[in-house]
């Protein structure tokens, strides 16, 4: 059995109230959660993280050290250090006691597609960035998916295979033991339209059965998360597929007791 994780992404938000407070807030509401976790017969342990702007993680670290929630950042660098204005290495980032660090996020693809890469090009950083994070021992969360039109013209499939398979290559199959997956539709982020529950699951089991060519073992214990427009109201239904072993909760993570009853979602779908 995988267990669920829930990773709520804050992206470039600050909140209303400061960035302690709702920090604060997270972990009280952590704590509430565990408690009804424990009470409810048919739920079961679940992982939570959040990805806050980098300049929070120290208050991050502050006050959730010694809790059940993890912390990491929405990006890293493909190098180690020198001159690389604006990023972070992962060296860095695991110096702030950060466990894991998203890679290849839709919404940082776009900006690199500005400088007109190709999409193979894409995936290649994403591969780079993914080797230095497993080196540092932090758990990489790299998210993939199409947009609308590529969606349209029926390439998810060949989308996800290429990242997938670049991945493999960079890095052998044993190494996705140690990372997670997000299933991201570009079309469904921040759209309020998220994918169907069937649609999220013929891609997860898509992804499964493309690793397990290389690795059954490996494929059966990956956790591969969805992400776009989970809500508390259609939380449970997407959870409850069989290959859909959490979320990446952007908006909705900010709202902590939205954010709260999401988890819950994802405690009472395990399968
Ligand atoms: P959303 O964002 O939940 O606001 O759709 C998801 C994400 O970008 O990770």
């Amino acid at each position: 059995m995988r267990k669920p994780l829930i990773a709520g992404n804050w992206k470039m938000n600050s909140p209303d109230e400061s960035s302690k407070v709702l920090l604060v807030n997270v972990l009280v509401h952590a704590q509430l959660l565990e408690k009804r976790i424990l009470e409810e017969k048919d739920a079961s342990d679940i992982d939570i993280a959040i990805f806050p702007p980098s300049v929070y993680l120290k208050e991050a670290q502050e006050i959730l050290t010694g809790s059940k929630i993890h912390w990491g950042t929405q990006n890293v660098s493909a190098y180690d250090e020198g001159p690389y204005t604006g990023e972070i290495s992962a060296s860095m980032i695991r110096g702030f006691g950060c466990d894991y660090v998203l890679i290849g996020h839709s919404e940082r693809r776009c900006l690199y597609e500005t400088l007109e890469l190709d999409q193979y090009v894409l995936d290649q950083i994403v591969a780079k960035k993914y080797a230095k994070a497993i080196n540092q021992g932090l758990t990489p969360i790299i998210c993939i998916g199409e947009t609308a039109e590529d969606y349209a013209a029926g390439k998810t499939e060949e989308i996800i295979a290429r990242l997938l398979d670049v991945l493999i290559e960079h890095q052998g199959p044993q190494a996705l033991a140690q990372t997670v997956l997000a299933y991201e539709p570009v079309w469904a982020i921040g759209t309020g339209q998220s994918a169907t529950p069937e649609w999220a699951q013929k891609v997860h089991s898509f992804m499964r059965e493309r690793v397990a060519k290389h690795d059954a073992a490996t494929a059966e214990s990956l956790r591969i998360i969805y992400g776009g427009s989970v809500k508390p109201e259609n939380a449970r239904e997407i959870f409850a597929q069989p290959d859909v072993d959490g979320g990446l909760i952007g908006g909705a993570s900010l709202e902590v007791e939205e954010f709260s009853e999401i988890c819950f979602s994802a405690a009472v779908s395990t399968h």
